[in-house]
């Protein structure tokens, strides 16, 4: 039988505990992870200028797309720890991911923002392959978080 690879979304806010979590279902799952503030935090440090951060992130974005739709297509399972904050961004990788074979896993990553503060401004204190969070940028993005929607399956993660 020729399963098909799977790709895990994990949807949620900053500091909803989406890389906690994808690194738990790597392996459970035996699917490679792609966390895109590890590879920013790699390639530009943890706290890239704010001016050049969209082109920083779209560059990751790019080289990442590259290499996990290649993995779906030689049956690899993927995790793609991205947030998914538009639905524009999960429709478009829901039709790459089936492009590619794959059948697409959507999870979301939900908690009050009180307490996904506390827990950034904690990690904040001791960065290791995150990103740094001004308190200003989790309230500012906020606005562009877009929450799925009724006929979007997923699974909640508690
Ligand atoms: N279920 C949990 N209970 C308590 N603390 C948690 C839980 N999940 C994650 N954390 C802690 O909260 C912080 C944020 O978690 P994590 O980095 O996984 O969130 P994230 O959604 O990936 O955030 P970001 O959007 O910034 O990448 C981490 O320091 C982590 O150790
Ligand atoms: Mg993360």
């Amino acid at each position: 039988m020729n399963r098909k690879p799977k790709a895990f979304l994990l949807h949620g806010f900053i500091g909803a505990g989406k890389t906690t979590f994808a690194k738990r279902l790597e392996e459970e799952e035996k699917a490679l992870r792609f966390t895109h503030d590890e590879w920013m935090n790699e390639l530009y440090g943890n706290d890239p200028p704010a001016d050049l951060f969209p082109e920083y992130a779209r560059r990751v974005f790019r080289v990442m797309e590259m290499t996990w739709t290649r993995g779906l297509s030689v049956g690899t399972n993927v995790i793609l720890d991205f947030g998914f904050w538009s639905w524009a961004e999960r429709q478009r990788t829901r039709a790459l991911v089936a492009e590619h074979g794959g059948d697409a896993i959507l999870y979301r990553l939900h908690c009050a923002d009180e307490v996904a503060w506390d827990r950034v401004s904690e990690r904040n204190r001791m960065l290791a392959g995150g990103l740094f969070i001004a308190p200003g940028t989790f309230q500012t993005l906020k606005a562009r978080f877009e929450p799925l929607r009724d006929d979007e399956a997923r699974i909640e993660v508690e």
